[in-house]
């Protein structure tokens, strides 16, 4: 069986794509499948390089009993051969990741996070940072539907994804 190589992407890499990361590496070790699919997460921007998750993200996860861990890097264009999947969080995170590939190569392996929930109609997984702790919250829902719609999909390896 095919080990999957996913990237989540946003602005900061300090509020939604390491929420998605770490929410995924729960559910996937939860499941007994490590050796099957690896996490990472990055942001579109400079801004955060090196930081770990913000504080209010970290809360709401840990309500969830999710523990946030990682350092804020930026996506890099290595990054398009180094994964299978490139999962942005919202259209602008989408269009930044498309530009980036100059060549065009790697547009199939780029896909909007939220297509993989099933519990909420969100296009977007928004962006909480100007906003109040409701909006953390928001995310962590968003991501858990998001994140075990995606597990699902790949544990029936309904996803086609070229290398
Ligand atoms: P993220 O959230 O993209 O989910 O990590 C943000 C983090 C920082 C900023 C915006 C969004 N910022 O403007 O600094």
């Amino acid at each position: 069986m095919k080990t999957y190589k996913l990237l989540f992407v946003c602005l900061g890499n300090i509020c939604r794509s390491p929420s998605a990361e770490n929410i995924m590496n729960h559910l996937v070790e939860k499941e007994g499948l490590s050796d099957r699919i690896t996490c990472d997460s990055a942001g579109t921007g400079a801004y955060h390089i090196g930081e770990s998750p913000d504080s209010r993200m970290r809360v709401a996860a840990k309500q969830r009993g999710i523990d946030l861990i990682g350092r804020a890097r930026q996506f890099k264009v290595s990054d398009f051969e180094d994964f299978d999947l490139i999962l942005a969080m919202d259209q602008d995170n989408y269009r930044n990741i498309l530009n980036a590939d100059r060549e065009g190569k790697y547009g199939n392996k780029i896909k909007l996070m939220c297509e993989f929930a099933s519990h909420h109609q969100e296009k977007e997984v928004p962006d909480p940072y100007y906003g109040g702790p409701e909006g953390f919250n928001k995310v962590i829902d968003l991501l858990l539907d998001a994140c075990s719609g995606l597990l699902e999909q790949i544990k029936s390896e309904k996803l086609i994804i070229d290398k």
